[in-house]
């Protein structure tokens, strides 16, 4: 059987790294396969003195000796059947689980911009589908090698024991089925890329249609939903099933294969039986271990199959494990330059950004110089690249050109940990997990009291609407924070940044519109938070202009003014378009 050399790498890899280190479980349960192996060789090889023995020549000795040694044989079988099962699954269970932390450790470094490109189906499809079909395989090859492979050999052992001219004719016709059989492999290994693909495909429109359903209700839009997704399970439905038929087509392979095997023995062994060369014990023997040779044979057979369809999966999975972030902490950190949490002068210079794979500059020689304390307003029609801008500060995507300093230390010189404590971002989507109201408050921060949660609360205007949930800040929020209204959502991201108490804050207004007496509770709580604080506010309210100490003007990715309101309103066109489209008629 070739073995491809990336098959080869693969497996080299799944053993180093996940399946050595159970040496000892892997030993032993080697161990009991292989008595598992020789007992159903006994097996085969005790049907000549039963035969022979007790029926023909009526021996009441081996009448009580047999069938005690049967029993015996069975019990141990049974255990080491029992043993290798359980250390096996052990071993299977732990590579899933290995390898499913692995992943997940590996995505959460990944940059932001890996996320755009890879759709979240697709991910969690390779965290399921193809871990659960990876670990099946090594499973399965495992047992076929050792297992299937040295019953074979002791029951080869038994036929050449009994008769090696019959043997080498039964043995001989099963080498005929190797090659279709490799053939047959590769097929397979395609089939379940596809598969896999289609796993992941239908993952994301389901994740999507259940997220999207109050859209799809009130566009009366259930017939598209149903549409593309039925195409998705019917793609699967007829890969999985192409798949099995191929798979099948050993069957009648092996089968006539099988059946020829056998009726030879019997024509030549039957032969020899009537003529007195053999007795008639040697003769069951023989067909028995032939007859039991079958199974291992088959699966061995398949071994192939069995293994290109998990490598295929373990290609997908490592892509994943093997995927190398761009934005990377530099490895001599400076973070001992700057004192933990204080306020510093922030200083954009001659920035430019485009998002990866894109060309485009969204972002053109932007410099700003933020003083500490300040209060810096960032305007803009929509799409101008102020929540590009923002994004920049904590490094969630790297400048491309220029340079980002706090004080004087360029940001690529602090760790994640030292640059993200700097600041608090409150961001235009606000995420929240299903989980209770305190979970969400405090998420990320530890050693809060629960003095402080209802202080944060309390400045952020929470107060009022956590009293009215049943079980207070004990309320389980639901998928996404289903229960809480856009205004309440907010003010629960409010309090998380008044909790990190960072010096910086970063945030990106909401621009959807609230009732008046929400959007001045929201107001006022964020008037609060920038106290005492630098920040950069990318605006969408009147009052917040009016207080800023500077507001940049951004347009199409390049500053194109910055200066306080009302100079703006005088001077720039853009600025006063802006200002009656969106600021003026914002409540105070
Ligand atoms: N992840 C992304 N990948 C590629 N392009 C992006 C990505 N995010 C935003 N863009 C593009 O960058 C440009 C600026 O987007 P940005 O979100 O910064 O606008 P904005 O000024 O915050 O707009 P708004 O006021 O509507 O929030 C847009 O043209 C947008 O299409
Ligand atoms: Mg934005």
């Amino acid at each position: 059987m070739k073995i491809q050399n990336s098959t080869k790498k693969l497996l080299y890899r799944i053993f180093q790294n996940y399946i050595r280190k159970h040496n000892k479980k892997l030993f032993i349960s080697f161990f009991c396969m292989i008595i598992v192996s020789a007992t159903t060789a006994i097996n085969a090889w005790m049907m000549q003195p039963v035969l022979d023995d007790i029926f023909i020549k009526k021996d009441e000795r081996l009448i009580l000796i047999i069938p005690l040694v049967i029993l015996l044989i069975a019990i141990l079988k049974g255990f080491s059947s029992y043993f290798q099962s359980i250390l096996m699954s052990f071993i299977g269970y732990k590579i899933v689980a290995d390898l499913q932390n692995d992943m997940f450790r590996t995505l959460l470094k990944c940059d932001i911009s890996y996320f755009s490109k890879t759709n979240s189906g697709t991910l969690i499809s390779r965290f399921l589908a193809d871990v659960g079909a990876l670990s099946r395989g090594v499973h399965n090859v495992v047992i076929n090698i050792i297992k299937d492979f040295f019953t074979l050999v002791f029951l080869i052992g038994v036929l050449f024991y009994h008769n090696s001219n019959l043997a080498l004719i039964s043995l001989f016709v099963f080498p005929l089925a190797i090659y279709p059989i490799s053939r047959i492999g590769k097929r397979l290994r395609k089939i379940s890329k596809s598969t896999q693909i289609g796993f992941g495909i239908l993952t994301k429109r389901l994740s999507e249609s259940l997220q999207g359903i109050k859209t799809i209700k009130s566009f009366n839009a259930e017939f598209i939903e149903q549409n593309k997704v039925e195409k998705e399970v019917d793609n699967i439905f007829q890969l999985t099933y192409k798949s099995s038929k191929v798979n099948s087509i050993s069957r009648p392979l092996m089968e006539t294969l099988g059946g020829l095997a056998i009726a030879i023995i019997i024509y030549v062994g039957g032969s020899q039986v009537i003529s007195g060369t053999t007795t008639p014990g040697t003769f069951f023997s023989f067909l028995t271990a032939l007859l039991m040779a079958y199974q291992p044979i088959k699966s061995l057979a398949s071994l192939n199959a069995t293994l290109q369809m998990a490598m295929a999966s373990a290609e997908r999975i490592f892509d994943i494990i093997d995927s190398k972030p761009n934005i990377v902490e530099s490895s001599l950190t400076k973070d001992n330059l700057l004192k933990k949490n204080s306020s510093y002068d922030i200083k954009i210079l001659n920035v430019s950004f485009s998002y990866p794979d894109d060309e485009k500059n969204i972002l053109k020689d932007i410099s700003i110089e933020i003083k500490k304390g300040e209060k810096i307003a960032l305007v803009g029609y929509s799409g101008a690249g102020k929540t590009t801008l923002l994004n920049l500060l904590p490094r969630f995507y790297d400048v491309k050109k220029g340079k980002i300093f706090i004080e004087d230390v360029n940001i690529k010189d602090l760790s994640f940990n030292f640059l993200r404590e700097h600041f608090s971002l409150v961001s235009q989507d606000i995420v929240l997990f299903d989980d209770t109201l305190k979970y969400n408050v405090c998420y990320g921060l530890s050693n809060i009291t629960e003095k402080q949660i209802l202080a944060a609360c309390k400045k952020a205007n929470c107060d009022e609407f956590i009293k009215k949930f049943p079980k207070g800040l004990n309320e389980i929020i639901g998928e996404k924070g289903v229960k809480l209204s856009g205004g309440q959502k907010q003010r629960i991201a409010i309090a998380r940044a008044f909790l990190k108490n960072s010096p910086f804050l970063l945030l990106d207004e909401a621009t959807s519109s609230l009732d008046s007496r929400s959007e001045r509770k929201i107001q006022k709580s964020l008037t609060d938070l920038m106290k005492n604080k630098t920040s950069l506010v990318i605006a969408h309210r009147l009052s917040t202009i009016i207080d800023a100490d500077k507001i940049i003007l951004l347009h199409n990715g390049k500053i194109e003014d910055i200066d306080r309101h009302k100079n703006l309103l005088k001077k720039s066109k853009i600025y006063k378009n802006l200002y009656e489209l969106q600021f003026k008629n914002t409540m105070k």
